[in-house]
């Protein structure tokens, strides 16, 4: 069964038949209106969501296809007690295929581990968001027109900003791709990321200025600071404004720089860039629907293989209390990575030898 649950579960070469797809369907749209008539989606939403699981209903019903599921927990059996494991089990009976999206890191690897139709992660905890990455991708190939020689500034939460997560490790695949993160020393990027951008020697650097770094980049991704992932509120309060973005400071940047946003915005982007020509954060909410109609497209139509191919051991119960397995019983499963690090199978959390 071929899942999504990584951006790194596809190649290069399948983003780009996914984006060559996604275009096709922009340009032919009646070509695919009923070329999913019958088929069903499901929508498991653990966690708040606007653009994503809206994005997923549009796309499968522009294909004649029909959604159910949910959008809060709170009204599922979630509410009274039932595992993820047991929940995927019930909806892979009525569905062709499932979007989640769940609270604790390594959700999805889970319910992949139970389900016989295709999970597409719609976002774990702070940990990962591939379909985000695809609209991302998509936006930067329809205004940049591909992925190479690119500075990338990343500012704001890229500790718990799942989306930087993806996108990162996606990027980083392509030549002459260089990250600028930037962020309060709190909130840089989590140590598996760096240990996976060290590893593959990704050209990077870590700043706290925003005003520095804005030159130089192609490329601006702001996120929001993830208020639901802190422990601590006062930390939240203190660095809820770390950088906001407004006319001002974009008059530094280059004339060709995008700037891109998941959305949703709390205060990082001032309204007044709005109506800047480089602001592109609205065309990603479109271009999502869009690549999230190739992917359902592809996942359904192929019978492609799974591509996971990490070597795995069982090994003590993951320390990280984000991960899935710290409040459910999953196998305690580690991959080993070829230069011998060991990391959670569901959230990455590097173990200590
Ligand atoms: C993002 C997410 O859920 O991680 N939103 C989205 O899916 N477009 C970003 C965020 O919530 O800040």
């Amino acid at each position: 069964m071929r899942h999504l649950l990584d951006i790194t579960d596809l190649t290069t070469q399948e983003i780009d038949e996914l984006i060559a797809l996604a275009m096709d369907i922009i340009e032919q749209p009646e070509k695919y209106c009923d070329a999913l008539k019958g088929k069903k989606l499901a929508t498991l939403f653990y966690e708040p969501s606007t653009r994503t699981r809206l994005s997923f209903t549009a796309a499968m019903m522009e294909f004649g296809g029909n959604v159910l599921g949910f959008s809060d927990a709170a009204a599922s059996s979630v509410s009274k007690g039932e595992t993820v494991a047991d929940t995927i089990r019930v909806v892979e009976n009525f569905a062709d295929i499932i979007a989640m999206r769940h609270n604790k890191d390594g959700a999805p690897w889970v319910a992949a581990q139970y389900s016989q139709v295709p999970i597409i992660n719609a976002g774990d905890g702070g940990h990962c968001h591939p379909t985000q990455t695809l609209a991302d991708l998509l936006t930067i190939f329809r205004q940049k027109g591909g992925f190479e020689n690119l500075t990338v500034g990343f500012c704001g939460d890229l500790k718990y900003g799942r989306t930087v997560h993806s996108l990162t490790k996606a990027l980083g695949r392509y030549k002459n791709v260089k990250f600028v993160f930037i962020s309060p020393d709190e909130l840089k990027i989590p140590d598996y990321l760096r240990s996976d951008i060290d590893k593959e020697s990704y050209n990077y650097l870590e700043t706290n200025s925003l005003e520095n770094a804005m030159p130089e980049l192609d490329i601006l991704y702001m996120t929001r600071i993830q208020k639901e992932r802190f422990d601590d509120e006062n930390q939240y309060n203190r660095l809820k404004d770390s950088f906001i973005l407004d006319a001002e400071k974009l008059k530094t940047a280059k004339k060709d720089m995008i700037i891109l946003h998941p959305l949703p915005r709390v205060n990082e982007i001032a309204t007044d860039v709005d109506n800047d020509p480089r602001a592109c954060y609205f065309k990603q909410v479109l271009n999502g629907k869009f690549i999230r109609r190739a992917l359902i497209y592809t996942l359904l139509r192929q019978k492609t293989q799974d591509t996971r191919h990490e070597k795995v051991v069982l090994g003590e119960r993951c320390p990280n209390s984000r991960c899935i397995s710290s409040i459910e019983a999953v196998k305690p499963l580690y991959k080993i990575a070829d230069n011998g690090e060991k990391r959670c199978y569901y959230c990455d959390e590097i173990a200590r030898r």
